[in-house]
């Protein structure tokens, strides 16, 4: 498998990224700047994508913020963003193309984040332990290092080839339905592979655009041992962004220290 996977840098569907209204786009974002607070300085993010929540907390917090992002088309929607809706957080983030797997700053972070299920990201889990030796790298000795995953399902025949509707929205004189068709479960390596799927109506006439993503998945107990392999401590771990207990909720939230 190639290391990064063109699927996995939206570089088919960057541009409608942004269209998602769920509320699993919105939850996460107070959750950050929160524990954003608890801390001080410049904010490292991994796989900023298009500044959802860069934006979102550099708003907040009023502070400095290193994004990195490897897709190009993913940093081209963000600058957008800089130049028209958030000209007045210009000088408050800078966004770098780069790997989250392998970065290097000269100095060290207090608050590092890689929100929303990037971290699965990287397909194979020996780039998931490079991208967490670089963050324990940047961590200042007290800081905190936050991030999600989801938690897996059960990937079995009658999980392959169904399609899911995500959303279906009208704006901007455009109907787009977005759904996830899923495509191939390898229960060894523990990844999953589905297309992120956009069918858009305008016009009279219909066009579909795709990617197709490639996620690592990992157990509770795979990611708690790595994360104790590498030397952070948890301390504090969730199910979803209202705090809920890790077992009640779809996703698995860390919040580590060395
Ligand atoms: C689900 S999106 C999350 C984007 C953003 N963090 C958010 O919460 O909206 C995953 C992001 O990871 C980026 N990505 C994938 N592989 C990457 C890598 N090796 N290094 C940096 N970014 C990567 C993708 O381009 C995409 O923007």
């Amino acid at each position: 498998m190639e290391n990064y996977l063109s699927g996995n840098l939206y570089s088919n569907t960057a541009d409608y990224y942004d269209y998602d209204n769920r509320d699993i786009i919105k939850d996460d974002l107070d959750f950050y700047v929160e524990y954003a607070n608890k801390t001080k300085g410049t904010i490292l993010e991994l796989a900023s994508g298009t500044g959802r929540v860069s934006l979102h907390v550099a708003e907040k917090t009023s502070r400095h913020l290193e994004c990195i992002e490897l897709s190009k088309q993913m940093v081209n929607r963000f600058k957008i963003k800089l130049e028209t809706t958030h000209k007045h957080l210009r000088d408050k983030i800078n966004i770098k193309i780069g790997d989250m797997a392998d970065f290097n700053f000269e100095h060290r972070f207090n608050f590092i984040m890689i929100p929303w299920r990037a971290l699965q990201y990287l397909p194979e889990q020996e780039l998931t332990i490079k991208c967490l030796k670089c963050v324990y790298k940047h961590l200042e000795d007290k800081g905190l290092f936050v991030f999600d995953i989801f938690k897996p399902r059960k990937y079995d025949e009658t999980w392959l080839g169904k399609e899911d509707i995500s959303y279906d929205i009208t704006k901007e004189g455009k109907r787009i339905i977005r759904s996830t068709v899923n495509h191939y479960a390898d229960t060894i390596k523990k990844t999953i592979q589905y297309k992120n799927k956009y069918k858009i109506i305008e016009g009279g006439g219909e066009r579909v655009i795709e990617d197709m993503l490639t996620y690592k998945y990992y157990e509770h107990e795979d990611i708690a041992g790595i994360l104790k392999s590498l030397g952070f401590k948890i301390q504090e771990e969730y199910g979803y962004y209202d705090k809920r207990d890790i077992k009640d909720g779809d996703e698995m939230i860390f919040v580590c220290s060395k």
